[in-house]
């Protein structure tokens, strides 16, 4: 309603030929979906729309390959495919002689499709350090990504990421824990999830299978101190030589081949 004035002489001309439809409301362009999200090779269904009744003008800008689908004079309904990476589109319509666009981002995901969990060591002393190391290939966005460590269910460490670009990276977390009692009785899994809420998307989520660690508790210092040598070194001592120790079955059966 200001612009009317404000435009002045230059535009008396226009808008006096035209526009029934160019009504009280400011003149918009429209585009939904708002926020867009794909996987890779992607395509989807964008719909520019105008509330300007009469447009002279309309269309979508985009490098990427587009198929109209449907149109009224208000609006138009475009496919676009082949999505590789993040990619700007631009919706475009000529009202009264003003053009007006407005564009939206399309951010590209790779969902966390493997998601491997490796214990190290698998077989450990209670009390002894063992470390979880969790990794998940070519994953992006990054920083949409929270890696999570769990014993049975809790969640023992979140790993989040800092912006990275937006080519598909690899991602790890790793955790150093101290094995008790309690450790050899569960489960220990990795869970990577991809929140794309801020881009218009939903949450993904994955699992690593589940590893087990193997706990043994360590000879008490009674154990030790008593006088002789342990239960394993003995029958290494009842044996000649080292031959055969490598083995570490005892050498009952009878001599074969050579
Ligand atoms: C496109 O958007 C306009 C404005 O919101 C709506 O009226 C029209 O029905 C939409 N077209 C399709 C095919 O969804
Ligand atoms: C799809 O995109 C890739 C990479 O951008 C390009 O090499 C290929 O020619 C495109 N295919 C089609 C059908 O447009
Ligand atoms: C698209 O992304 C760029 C860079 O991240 C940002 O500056 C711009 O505002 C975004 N555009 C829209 C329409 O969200
Ligand atoms: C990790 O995040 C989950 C969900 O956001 C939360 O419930 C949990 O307490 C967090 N754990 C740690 C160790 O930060
Ligand atoms: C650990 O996982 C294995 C295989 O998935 C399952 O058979 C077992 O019951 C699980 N143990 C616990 C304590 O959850």
């Amino acid at each position: 309603m200001l612009s009317l004035h404000w435009w002045g002489l230059p535009t008396a001309l226009l808008v006096l030929l035209c526009c029934p439809g160019f009504s009280e409301d400011a003149f918009q362009v429209n585009m939904w979906p708002e926020q867009l999200v794909v996987e890779p090779s992607g395509s989807l269904e964008v719909n520019c729309s105008t509330n300007c009744v009469r447009p002279d003008l309309g269309g979508l800008e985009t490098p990427l390959p587009k198929v109209l689908l449907a149109r009224q004079p208000q609006w138009q309904l475009y496919l676009i495919s082949n999505i590789s990476e993040d990619t700007a589109l631009y919706c475009y319509f000529t009202c009264a002689g003003k053009q007006l666009s407005k564009g939206a981002n399309v951010s590209v995901y790779h969902p966390p499709k493997l998601v491997m969990l490796k214990l190290q060591p698998t077989w450990v002393a209670m009390g002894r350090p063992f470390t979880m190391e969790c990794r998940v290939p070519a994953v992006a966005p990054l920083e949409s990504l929270t890696l999570t460590l769990l014993r049975g269910r809790d969640p023992l460490h979140n790993q989040t990421f800092g912006r990275a670009t937006s080519a598909p990276q690899e991602a790890t977390a790793t955790l150093s824990i101290t094995a008790g009692r309690e450790d050899s009785h569960h489960n220990f899994s990795c869970q990577a999830e991809l929140d794309l809420r801020a881009q218009g998307g939903g949450i993904l989520r994955s699992f690593s299978e589940p590893q087990v660690l193997q706990v043994y508790a360590l000879a008490s210092e009674e154990d030790r101190c008593l006088p002789g040598p342990s239960g394993l070194a003995e029958t290494a001592q009842g044996l000649p030589g080292t031959a055969g120790m490598s083995s570490g079955a005892p050498a009952t059966s009878g001599p074969q081949g050579a």
